[in-house]
């Protein structure tokens, strides 16, 4: 049985990557960090200074988008160039939140997400990934956080990187996200009906894990009895 489709969504800073990487380790699958890809998107739109949307639409034919394995994880590339840091910055989240809400770039980034998933064993990381790119997952999960954690986990990642933040404007930059990412009209994040929801505020990165580890395990096993019509042989499928 080939491994499964995990689609993880959920707000900014909340946690979804560092646990959709974590699982896709253990559960060797290959991880998709779709908000990557926006923010590549972003990247290029202002390095050629585009901000029109029409001009934002007709720039998208000259980008290509891909992940290359790397000592640190996986890093996204922007027409053939490692672009993994510069896409880490409190602007280019900003404008890939903006140009997400447009409906030619989504369309544009979904069916790529679809072929990556095409073969199974994968964990997909983003805002739509239950809900509109992968709606057949065997596991959605939906992450929550409170915004003044959310906040103080971000304000902390940018001091690590060397930025001088302001904590105050941090929490205003996760309010603001979270507002465009739930109001657009094109895919606004929500929960999937069938998603099942972790809030993280009080759990460790350690716990949540073991919690996505179990809930992938039970899945797992849901499926194989389903195909098979009987128990699988081992009682974890993950290291
Ligand atoms: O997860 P992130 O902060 O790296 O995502 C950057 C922006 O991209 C986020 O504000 C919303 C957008 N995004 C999206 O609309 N759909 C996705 N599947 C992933 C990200």
């Amino acid at each position: 049985m080939q491994n499964l489709v995990i689609a993880i969504d959920g707000y900014s800073s909340c946690g979804k990557s560092t646990l959709a990487k974590a699982l896709a380790k253990k559960a060797h699958c290959t991880y998709v960090d779709t908000g990557a890809m926006y923010r590549a998107i972003a990247l290029f739109m202002i390095r050629q200074n585009v901000t029109r949307k029409e001009s934002i639409i007709k720039e998208l034919a000259q980008i290509h988008i891909d992940f290359i394995p790397t000592e640190e994880g996986q890093h996204v590339t922007l027409n053939g160039k490692d672009v993994e840091k510069e896409i880490r910055t409190l602007e280019v989240g900003n404008r890939a939140s903006e140009i997400s809400t447009i409906k030619e770039v989504r369309e544009f980034l979904v069916a790529q997400q679809r072929k990556m998933a095409d073969y199974g064993g994968v964990v997909m990381d983003g805002r739509d990934i239950g809900t509109v790119v992968l709606p057949d997952a065997d596991l959605k999960l939906f992450m929550t956080a409170r915004p003044e954690v959310r906040a103080q986990r971000r304000y902390d990642e940018l001091v690590a990187k060397g930025e001088k933040p302001v904590f105050e404007e941090v929490l205003k930059d996760i309010n603001e996200r979270d507002y465009r990412d739930t109001h657009r009209a094109e895919s606004p994040l929500r929960k999937a009906d069938n998603a099942i929801e972790i809030d993280n505020s009080d759990m460790t990165p350690e716990e949540q894990l073991k919690k996505a580890c179990q809930l992938y395990d039970e899945t797992f096993k849901k499926l194989y009895k389903s195909i098979f019509g009987r128990d699988a042989d081992s009682n974890v499928y993950y290291d």
